[in-house]
């Protein structure tokens, strides 16, 4: 096998002993509290019922029982966790429109689809978006405080600066960590290269929202002179979140299992790591950092339509002819070609203002051409 690994390159390789070491398939409970996105209410009375009444909605039937006793144990998160991962899956979209990928989502409890279940970046990308997205939401909650068990955070040490000091309300980066950790890692199960690559990403998600906590200031003292100023500790908005992990997405870490006591795992990463951990697929490449995605299996093309992997395939996609980047009809079409589509538009021109108070525009037609795969 190692021989065989060693002729055919670093990509096929990753390929290759992902098919070795993952193991049969992915087990069914990754990923599967995504599902909640789905109920048809997250008013806060679910969490506050004993017993019975949290199964009445079928979405909460995707949590396991750790999931379900930690919303139970905080009234109010649930909203959170569902407007955190509405977000998340707003900024995927995002990030990926213009990609044969384009982070397609399903209403049924199966949100992402096959891909979860595989171990390509885009697999990585959700993991770590989607935990991500739950820590900045109930972080944000707690400070907003329709959250019953957590607040502001008010820890920040220390005096402060010589014209400022702490005060206002932190956004509680602490527990929205902790909390997202529970909920998302606790999908996870086994010990093999899918299970740390998993909770890698969701820890590579958290680790970037923190990184991007910045310090807001209010300023006091006579208008405008801004002497003395009271400071807190504010998360960034997800957008620039998805915007680090997108980035990471593009140079993410291929990797392999490793274990204390194989040959790969005697040298001196696996000396501070656990027994199984991971190690870059290359040896010569450094350890993938906490921030970093990892994946161990090289992506499908997206191109056709495929049950295995998930794809949907770009066929119908809207391509850019004048580009040639991912999103020109070229590359998003794999070749395949498209077609130009004539559509009318009415939009609003020639428009007047008129004293006073308003504006009068005439419609006006005109026709834009559109591309689609075929
Ligand atoms: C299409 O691609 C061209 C060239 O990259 C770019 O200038 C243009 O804004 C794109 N159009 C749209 C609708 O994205
Ligand atoms: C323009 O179109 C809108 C909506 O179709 C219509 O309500 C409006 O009366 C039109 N304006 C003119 C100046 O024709």
């Amino acid at each position: 096998m190692r021989t065989i690994v060693l002729l055919m390159g670093a990509k096929a390789a990753c390929l290759l002993l992902a098919a070795a070491l993952a193991g049969t398939g992915a087990d069914v409970s990754s990923g599967r509290w995504w599902g909640i996105i789905n109920m048809a209410s997250s008013a806060n009375h679910l969490t506050n019922s004993k017993s019975g009444q949290m199964f009445l909605d079928p979405s909460l039937a995707l949590l396991n029982r750790r999931q379900r006793r930690l919303i139970r144990q905080n009234p109010g998160v649930l909203s959170s966790i569902v407007a955190g991962l509405q977000t998340a899956i707003k900024e995927c979209q995002w990030q990926f429109r213009n990609r044969r990928w384009n982070c397609p989502t399903t209403q049924g409890p199966a949100i992402f689809g096959k891909i979860v279940s595989r171990g390509c970046r885009e697999t990585a990308f959700i993991f770590a978006i989607t935990s991500a997205g739950v820590m900045h939401a109930v972080a944000r909650s707690c400070s907003e405080g329709t959250i019953e068990t957590c607040t502001c955070d008010h820890r920040w040490p220390g005096p402060g600066g010589p014209d400022w000091h702490w005060g206002g309300c932190s956004d509680n980066v602490e527990f929205g960590r902790a909390f997202s950790r529970e909920l998302a890692d606790s999908s996870e199960r086994g010990s093999d290269l899918r299970y740390l690559t998993n909770l890698h990403n969701n820890e590579a998600g958290r680790a970037t929202v923190e990184s991007g906590m910045r310090r807001e200031c209010k300023c006091h003292g006579m208008s405008g002179s801004c002497s003395l100023r009271t400071c807190w500790m504010r998360l960034p908005g997800l957008r620039t979140v998805s915007d680090l992990l997108k980035d990471r997405f593009d140079g993410a870490s291929c990797v392999v299992y490793a274990n204390r006591g194989s040959n790969r795992g005697s040298n001196r990463a696996s000396n501070r790591a656990g027994p199984h951990h991971l190690e870059p697929e290359d040896p010569a490449h450094k350890p993938p950092s906490v921030g970093d995605l990892v994946y161990f299996e090289k992506s499908p093309s997206f191109c056709s339509r495929n049950r295995k992997t998930g794809s949907l395939g770009t066929l119908g996609r809207s391509c850019n002819s004048s580009s040639a980047g991912l999103d020109g009809c070229e590359l998003l079409c794999c070749g395949r070609g498209y077609r130009a589509h004539a559509e009318s538009v009415v939009e609003r021109c020639h428009c007047t203002f008129h004293w006073c108070c308003h504006v009068s525009c005439l419609n006006c037609t005109s026709t834009r051409i559109s591309h689609q795969c075929l």
